[in-house]
């Protein structure tokens, strides 16, 4: 479904070129549920940034299906973006102008669901967050956590076909944390790609891979065995 060929990312600073992401070569087939793991500032939020379609700026080959991102118009790939990609951001990225309720319907709006059938999603997904008392509260609002979780509503309710998620859980008590990443296996087991980065080891034990990056590139890559 998506594979990467010898993406490398860099910036230009004055005497020389710093790598960001160096050599990386990756496969994910439909289904999967990879967790990318490593040190801070090892690569992954630039990663899921690539493969969310929201960086064009990098060198090497990026194939969706049969489509060479790469070589796409910045149209198309918007389009792609938001047709087949749910994205939970490290920082949330709400709007602010809008309230809770309809942060959450955007994706929706996109997608062209019937407004029925949107306030049904929304009313379901608040009430899964325990967010309904929150619907008509702006970004601003709310806890950290609370942001965290509109997030996380807005980016699956679509029900994108790929799910890339960027520190889910990093604003989030235990039990909160252990909520989502039930969420995500739910979705996996409906057969949602999903991609996260996290830094809690505890968080990969509910996906089928683990990666590993250091310093730009994959120094790990494995498959999580359920027991
Ligand atoms: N636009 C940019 N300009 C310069 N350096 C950048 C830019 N974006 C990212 N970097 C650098 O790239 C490296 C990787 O950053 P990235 O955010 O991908 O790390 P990360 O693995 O997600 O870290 P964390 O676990 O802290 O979220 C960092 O050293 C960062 O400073
Ligand atoms: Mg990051």
């Amino acid at each position: 479904m998506i594979q990467l060929k010898e993406i490398d990312k860099y910036i230009e600073s004055r005497f020389q070129r710093v790598f960001i992401l160096k050599g990386i070569n990756l496969t994910i087939n439909e289904g999967e549920f990879v967790t990318l793991m490593g040190p801070s500032g090892a690569g992954k939020s630039t990663l899921l940034n690539i493969l969310g379609l929201l960086d064009e700026d990098y060198a090497g080959e990026y194939w969706f299906g049969d489509k060479n991102i790469t070589k796409m118009r910045d149209r198309d790939r918007s389009a792609l973006h938001k047709s087949e990609f749910g994205y939970i951001f490290q920082a949330y990225h709400l709007i602010d102008e809008l309230t809770v309720y309809e942060n959450i319907e955007t994706p929706l709006l996109y997608r062209k669901v019937s407004s029925n059938e949107r306030k049904s999603i929304i009313a379901d997904l608040l009430d899964r967050f325990n967010m309904v008392a929150k619907k008509d509260l702006f970004p601003a609002q709310l806890s950290g956590g609370q942001q965290q979780l509109v997030g996380i509503a807005r980016a699956i309710a679509g029900r994108p076909r790929i799910l890339l998620a960027d520190e889910p859980t990093g604003n989030l008590h235990s039990a909160q944390a252990q909520e989502i990443m039930e969420v995500f296996q739910e979705l996996h087991k409906e057969g949602t790609t999903i991609i996260q980065a996290t830094h809690a080891r505890e968080n990969a034990d509910f996906g089928t891979r683990l990666i590993q990056m250091l310093d730009g590139k994959i120094d790990q890559d494995e498959v999580i065995t359920h027991v």
